[in-house]
């Protein structure tokens, strides 16, 4: 009997160690019903194909637009509403679908900007397409953090601001294109991919391999810096070499005309003096070279 109560326990034990997948069923239900609440639908679509009454194993996996990992099992794969004139803003209650590998909201009215933590929302976002809608903002870094994209599409937006450089890590990216934005400055050098420029074509002002060569801001600017440091220092060494020079030459001269008993030591605490306020009259000016330079 003992024996048998153990067993029934650790079955028991083991069952509930998969509660978890039922509990991320659950999760997927409150997941649509969050994206239908949350997005206007001014034509009905979601609103007429998706029914929440009905509550077979699986009934999710039969609404317009979802696609589950197994047909009778409520755990959804991909979502695809694409063409529907969907308005409104990135539906957030879509980090409930928690196995969701592809999100394709394309083609509609949406606004807004794409959430900063799209990662934590997203985390295993394989195809991801926001493309042609009204989203506006910059193209959020954490974006990056999405390790698994192979196709990112958020052309024809409004999105402004720079492309993080962090894409150029994702080392699956096949697809990448940002066409028809208010984007500027480089755009990320792809060690895995390789991405063409038609990706980039018509935005604000974008550059980089595939495009026009960037201004060179940073590299121009580092070896302006180091030219400057170097004449700087070629000026600053040369004019404190010069004193030096200037002052023996002046100090052996003078002590050849020197009176014998003559009051030297006022006159080298003289020099020294005189030689402090050169020295920092031209360190400003080396210094002001440098500066300017
Ligand atoms: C669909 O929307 C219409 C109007 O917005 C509303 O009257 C109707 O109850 C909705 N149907 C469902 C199933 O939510
Ligand atoms: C519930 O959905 C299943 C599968 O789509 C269908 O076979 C069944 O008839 C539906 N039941 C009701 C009450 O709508
Ligand atoms: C992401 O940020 C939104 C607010 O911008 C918040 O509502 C949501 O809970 C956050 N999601 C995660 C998974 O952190
Ligand atoms: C996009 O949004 C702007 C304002 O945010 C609005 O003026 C414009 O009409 C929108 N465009 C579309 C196609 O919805
Ligand atoms: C990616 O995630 C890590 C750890 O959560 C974080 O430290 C890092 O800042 C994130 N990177 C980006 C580009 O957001």
């Amino acid at each position: 009997m003992v024996v048998a109560h153990i067993f029934v326990w650790m079955v028991l034990v083991l069952l509930s160690s998969r509660i978890p997948v039922s509990d991320g069923t659950a999760t997927d239900i409150e997941c649509l019903k969050s994206i239908r609440e949350s997005l206007v639908d001014p034509n009905n679509y979601l609103n007429t194909t998706w029914d929440f009454n009905n509550k077979s194993e699986g009934f999710l996996c039969k609404f317009m637009g979802v696609e589950c990992w197994h047909p009778d099992e409520n755990r959804v794969l991909n979502i695809r509403l694409t063409d529907l004139g969907l308005k409104g803003q990135f539906p957030v209650g879509i980090q409930k679908c928690t196995s969701l590998t592809g999100l394709d909201l394309s083609h509609n009215k949406l606004s807004g900007s794409i959430p900063e933590n799209i990662s934590k929302i997203l985390p295993y976002v394989v195809t991801f397409d926001l493309s042609f809608n009204n989203f506006s903002g910059g193209i959020p870094r954490d974006l990056a953090n999405c390790s698994f994209l192979n196709d990112l599409k958020l052309d024809n937006n409004r999105l402004t601001g720079n492309i993080p450089l962090e894409f150029g890590l994702l080392d699956r990216i096949k697809t990448f294109t940002v066409t028809n934005n208010l984007l500027s400055g480089p755009i990320p050098t792809f060690t895995h991919g390789d991405i063409p420029a038609e990706s980039f074509a018509n935005n604000l002002d974008l550059c980089g391999k595939q495009l026009k060569p960037c201004p060179g801001v940073q590299r121009k600017s580092r070896v302006g810096v180091i030219a400057a440091a170097a004449a700087g220092g070629i000026t600053f060494t040369s004019i404190i070499v010069g004193i030096f020079l200037y002052y023996m030459s002046r100090g052996v001269a003078k002590r050849k005309a020197d009176d014998p008993e003559g009051n030297r030591w006022a006159k080298s605490i003289r020099g020294t003096k005189d030689i402090k306020a050169s020295y920092l009259t031209h360190f400003v000016i080396g210094y002001n070279v440098f500066w300017l330079a």
